[in-house]
């Protein structure tokens, strides 16, 4: 009988409550506002000073209390002093200080940042905004890897853990007119007990990585919404509201104005209202038609818009279904990564560039690995017609029987699905990457699980998860990960000519995979130095990468519930796990794209793979 170290019921309440407790311990905190982009706000991206604090001399109190983990109350760095006068004794000055770009990793803007791992302060001066009375104001944060102790005006604002995800704080009445110093220790060292933990195959880029917005709200204001089709029709509309405030009753309207649709009610005490209404006419999204429609939702104090696309996801035996029709995934992996400046992917033209990759390869589907991108993608995704499988960093050793560790998963996965729940193109949320089995971590997993389903029961759930080769025969490989029951796509990562073997075994490779249910390979690759030719048996030559891709694709067909694959990867893309000299110099070659942007010859493979798959997706739906 395995060791209970808590019931399932009692773990969940503790996880239910550790989150408020920690927002309640950071008083301002406030889950995301919602929408960010469409309110009024001051954009604080631009030059931050910047302090790099090896020693985190400028957040404890070392020379008085050795080893105190308590801030230090006078010469703190949050604290932004100026010497009061010529005798007056202070050792640090963000004024004059060097700066570093926000949004942005330290890691590809300076070169004495390239590996670091630690502290750095951030600093930004900005004035109040002149807003009209009543309006409420927020600091906003897309995302920052990986730990950030925020400050505005020498207080604390709180803490927020987790690299990948957006959040933010009421700062309402705490700012002055001019002169108001937001200050932020970003610390990315690894932690056994993180997501991710301490070993990943990609570069920690630490720093304050996305948008910092000031964002105005009225007093009363729309916290989060929820637009889509109801569940299981194609033709009615469901939408979820949120107030947050003091007038929480309220009348809430929602329209489609494109479509003449428009319906209305009250909130309850609690600020929440769903409305239903039938919407015939519909345009249905689609790889082929993304169709997205304005929605404006008012209240009687607040108003927002977006532009959202109506589309099912479901599957039905071994087929994946969009909008009722069969469907097969033609996709690839990538990191949010830009590999042409060789750093963190951030910018609307980052995002252009990895997407427009993926279209010209012939892909209605995307894998965001490993991690959150940032929000702009999956908006981009939509209006593009890419369907897109975003994940939260739980990858390869986690600390499974940590409850801290579940919490801090958990809320990474809330905060994926909250801010995300609106887009089209995100069919599949994936609470792992590559586990090793055991009771400890299919608990941790079923725990994700049905946090997903819990908050969101209308998209795909899956993981990449774990296969075993038959004792009496190497060739015969079998999906047997416990956690196939669980989830709506048997997705896994194999590597058989790479990994395992050499190409020609892929040929005498065949798998036995659950039956009834759709089959996704969620990785397959080689490393190719871009512009390194040789015969298909030299390591990472493009032509080793190009046979294995011919007869990875062949032996995948005969799969008979096989429904798509986001072959690993894009582009290549640093890690600090790949030192070999003069081909991977600290760069992970699998990409079908090299880091200057020139595809490999197994790009062509693929593309050719896929428009072949088109051709056949297109006969069928008779277009
Ligand atoms: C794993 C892992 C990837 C990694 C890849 C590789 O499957 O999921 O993150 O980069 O293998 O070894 O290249």
């Amino acid at each position: 009988m395995p060791s209970r170290i808590f019931s399932v019921p009692a773990l969940r309440l503790a996880l239910a409550v550790l989150p408020l407790l920690c927002a309640f311990l950071s008083a301002n905190a406030y889950p995301a506002v919602a929408n960010v982009y469409a309110r009024t706000s001051v954009n604080l991206d631009g030059k931050w000073a910047r302090i790099i604090d090896p020693y985190d001399n400028g957040y404890f109190d070392y020379r008085l209390k050795p080893f105190d983990a308590s801030p230090n109350p006078t010469g703190g760095y949050f604290l932004d002093r100026h010497p009061r006068d010529k005798s007056d004794l202070v050792e640090y000055d963000f004024d004059t200080s060097p700066t570093l770009m926000v949004p942005g990793d330290w890691n590809s803007q300076d070169p004495k940042l390239f590996y670091y791992e630690g502290t750095v302060w951030y600093r930004r001066l900005f004035n109040a905004p002149s807003s009209a009375p009543g309006t409420r104001l927020f600091v906003y944060f897309g995302a920052v890897n990986y730990e950030a102790d925020v400050y505005l005006n020498g207080h604390k604002l709180g803490k927020h853990v987790g690299g990948f995800t957006p959040f933010s704080y009421e700062v309402t009445g705490l700012l002055r007119p001019v002169g108001n110093s937001l200050i932020v220790r970003v610390n990315n060292a690894r932690h056994r007990d993180a997501v991710p933990t301490v070993n990943t195959d990609w570069w920690n880029y630490g720093g304050i990585t996305r948008d910092v917005l000031l964002v105005e709200t009225p007093s009363t204001y729309i916290s989060s919404f929820l637009v889509r089709l109801k569940p299981g029709t194609l033709d009615q509309v469901e939408v979820r509201v949120q107030l947050d405030g003091p007038r929480l009753r309220q009348r809430v309207s929602v329209s489609l104005p494109g479509l003449g649709l428009s319906q209305s009610a009250e909130t309850g005490d609690d600020g929440a209202v769903t409305l239903e209404f039938p919407a015939a006419k519909l345009p249905l999204w689609s790889p082929e038609h993304p169709t997205l429609n304005e929605v404006v939702i008012a209240s009687e104090t607040d108003r927002t818009t977006d532009r959202i696309g109506f589309r099912s996801i479901t599957t039905r035996g071994p087929d994946i279904l969009l909008n009722g029709r069969p469907v097969f995934l033609r996709g690839v992996s990538m990191h949010e990564e830009n590999p042409m400046r060789g750093g963190r992917a951030y910018s609307i033209e980052d995002d252009r560039l990895l997407l427009g990759w993926a279209k010209e390869l012939g892909c209605n589907f995307v894998r965001l690995a490993h991690y959150p991108y940032n929000e702009a993608m999956a908006r981009l995704a939509d209006q593009m017609g890419i369907m897109v499988w975003e994940e939260v960093p739980v990858y390869w050793t986690i600390d499974w029987s940590n409850p801290g560790t579940l919490a801090n998963a958990r809320a990474q996965l809330t905060d994926l699905i909250t801010r995300d729940q609106n887009r089209a193109s995100a069919i599949v949320w994936s609470v792992a990457n590559e586990t090793p089995v055991s009771d400890a971590r299919n608990r941790f997993l079923r725990e994700l699980i049905h946090t997903a389903r819990t908050l969101d029961g209308t998209r795909l759930v899956s993981a990449a998860m774990e296969q075993s080769a038959d004792p009496k025969d190497s060739n015969h490989k079998i999906v047997d990960d416990p956690l196939s029951g669980d989830v709506d796509l048997v997705s896994f990562n194999e590597y058989v000519g790479w990994y395992v073997g050499l190409p020609d075994d892929i040929l005498k490779t065949r798998w036995t995979v659950p039956p009834n249910k759709p089959v996704f390979v969620s990785e397959f690759g080689a490393d190719a130095l871009q512009g390194f030719h040789a015969d298909r048996l030299t390591r990472f030559s493009e032509e080793y990468q190009a046979d294995l891709y011919k007869k990875t694709l062949a032996m995948l067909s005969k799969i008979p519930n096989w429904r798509g694959t986001t072959p690993w990867i894009l582009a290549d893309f640093r890690s600090p796990r790949r030192p070999l000299p003069n081909i991977e110099d600290g760069w992970n070659r699998k990409g079908l794209i090299g880091q200057n942007g020139v595809k490999k010859e197994a790009f062509y493979v693929l593309q050719k793979f896929y428009a072949r798959k088109a051709a056949e997706q297109a006969a069928k739906d008779g277009q």
